[in-house]
């Protein structure tokens, strides 16, 4: 009778967690544990037979329950979206599975008690992909609930929505950077929570440094506990550590997620395949392939898996919408850059250096630039969102470029992007940003920082839980940023926008101590509101 009360106790557990997340009365599951056993879902009396549908259940000899890194889903479009887990039963280990592939079941249901099964069907893990599982699944547009099966287990209960082509209005969140050891992640708590249609998560999933101490000293709250990963396995144990916190799973299971990388996914600041430290050059192509690799077996994307060659470029950005209401560009500003310049010294208060200015640089690569051309404002959609990584509102102060890291440092490009937006009169233009510990709305001009006319109006997130970057005593000179309409640069937290075909509400949840694990407290530190067919910010909403 183990087996059976374990799985019951699993299902109930994700019942309830997902009851205690929801405010949304519509959305709200019951915590009705689902049937006993596995096998039952098969034998079950369904309340609405003409649409259920029968499960079998591989039956393999699994070491121990292999959902503990929870489950996902992704990159909806109007019929179809991923779901994915990874099989672990020993998640900090290798993932601890067999060597051998293994079937795993998979159910949809309108309910989170899966008293109906609307669908059904297999997919199969494979070692050589960490035993991850990325299922395209056939939906009608709605709010669905989505579990995997194997053997004697049952995973935790994921919600996902497939949103109608004619959609009006929509709440998402915007969110990056969430350094384990900097921070607790109160924020992924309370995106749970808010039960938003979907969350764009901007990049520094993971972060790549060692095993730092916890002192008050260090600041780290907590430790990685091991060295720095360097090959396939030890990123995705580093991955297995992120995703085992139960805040994580309860907001990637809350929606779907769109899902694109920063700098630490491999290592902090490199550019396509020079490290940051130059010691690291030697097989850095070899392990930012393994660490792409790792990348793709734990999210939700619509994307092949790469070839694991480090000499191939693994293509992740990529074209999303929600519906006619936003058009989405997913972009990679890590793997086709030119490396920072000016040796990529930070808060640099000095005039840039003639290397930041050079008309060749690039930030995206050509193929991306002609991507994003093509892309953005050609989609149909009321609004035209650019979501990437680094700040691309001017942060220069007068000939200093403060950081060579963001777009900045990479102006031609900035320019090229800018004039083909301007050229096209693309409207209402819309840039999300994460990267830089740091929130706060900004406009992207083409042309002269404070002068030339605006193309677009840019969100910037501040960190799930990463440290803010911005030493106390040049927080006074980001008023000097004249692109910059408002800043917060001391919390953590992600924001929530609320968007319908007249309006972008943005609101700044900020998180009151993330290094405090015992305050829950998230709360609107402020809100901006851009109508449509304005590059006007109104702070407050007003
Ligand atoms: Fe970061």
């Amino acid at each position: 009778m183990q087996p059976i009360s374990r799985r019951t106790f699993l299902a109930s557990s994700a019942a309830v967690m997902l009851a205690a997340c929801s405010n949304d009365q519509q959305a709200a599951p019951s915590t009705t544990a689902p049937s006993g056993t596995a096998a039952a879902t098969t034998a079950a009396t369904p309340t609405t037979a003409a649409t259920t549908t029968t499960t079998t259940v591989p039956q393999v000899e699994l070491p121990g329950d292999p959902f503990t890194l929870g489950v996902s889903s992704g990159d909806p479009d109007v019929s179809t979206v991923v779901i994915w887990t990874r099989l672990a039963p020993d998640p900090l280990n290798g993932g601890g599975m067999p060597g051998d592939d293994v079937e795993v079941a998979w159910e949809i249901s309108d309910t989170d008690d899966f008293a109906t099964v609307v669908n059904s069907g297999r997919a199969t893990a494979t070692p050589a992909h960490g035993h991850s599982v990325h299922k395209v699944v056939e939906l009608a547009p709605g709010t669905w609930f989505y579990r995997f099966l194997v053997g004697d287990y049952v995973s935790p209960v994921g919600r996902t929505i497939v949103p109608e082509a004619g959609v009006t209005e929509t709440r998402f969140v915007t969110a990056s950077c969430q350094n384990f050891e900097d921070g607790y992640w109160q924020a992924h708590t309370d995106i749970a929570a808010q039960q938003p249609d979907f969350v764009v998560f901007l990049g520094d999933f993971i972060y790549e440094g060692g095993a730092g101490d916890v002192s008050p000293e260090s600041g780290n709250v907590r430790s990685h506990g091991t060295p720095e990963p360097t090959d396939l396995v030890a990123y995705r144990n580093r991955y297995a550590l992120y995703r085992s916190q139960p805040e994580l799973q309860a907001s990637s299971a809350a929606c779907p997620w769109m899902v694109i990388w920063d700098d630490h996914e491999v290592e902090n600041n490199y550019a396509s395949t020079i490290p940051q430290d130059p010691a690291d050059t030697a097989g850095f192509a070899a392990r930012r392939a393994e660490a792409y690799q790792a990348w793709w077996e734990h999210m939700p994307v619509r994307l092949d898996a790469p070839t694991g060659n480090a000499d191939d470029e693994y293509r992740i950005y990529r074209a999303n919408r929600w519906g006619e209401l936003l058009g989405i560009a997913l972009l990679d500003g890590r793997q086709y850059r030119d490396d920072q310049a000016c040796g990529d010294v930070p808060l640099n208060l000095e005039p840039a250096c003639p290397e930041a200015l050079e008309p060749q640089r690039t930030m995206l690569g050509a193929d991306q630039e002609a991507f994003v051309a093509a892309t953005v404002g050609q989609q149909g959609t009321a609004w035209n969102v650019i979501a990437q990584q680094t700040v691309m509102s001017s942060l220069q102060l007068g000939e200093a470029i403060v950081n060579y890291d963001q777009w900045d440092g990479y102006s031609a490009a900035r320019g090229r992007l800018t004039a083909d937006l301007a050229a096209r009169q693309v409207p209402n233009a819309v840039v999300l940003t994460g990267d830089i510990h740091a929130a706060g709305v900004g406009v992207v001009r083409n042309g002269a920082p404070g002068e030339a006319p605006i193309v677009a109006v840019e969100f910037v997130a501040t960190s799930i839980s990463s440290n803010g970057n911005i030493p106390e005593e040049l927080e006074g000179a980001v008023q000097g940023f004249v692109d910059i309409i408002d800043a917060e640069l001391v919390h953590r937290g992600y924001i929530l926008h609320t968007v319908t075909t007249d309006q972008w509400r943005a609101d700044y949840r900020i998180v009151t101590d993330a290094k405090n694990p015992d305050n829950p407290e998230v709360t609107t530190y402020q809100t901006y509101v851009v109508d449509n067919g304005s590059t006007e910010v109104r702070i407050g909403g007003q």
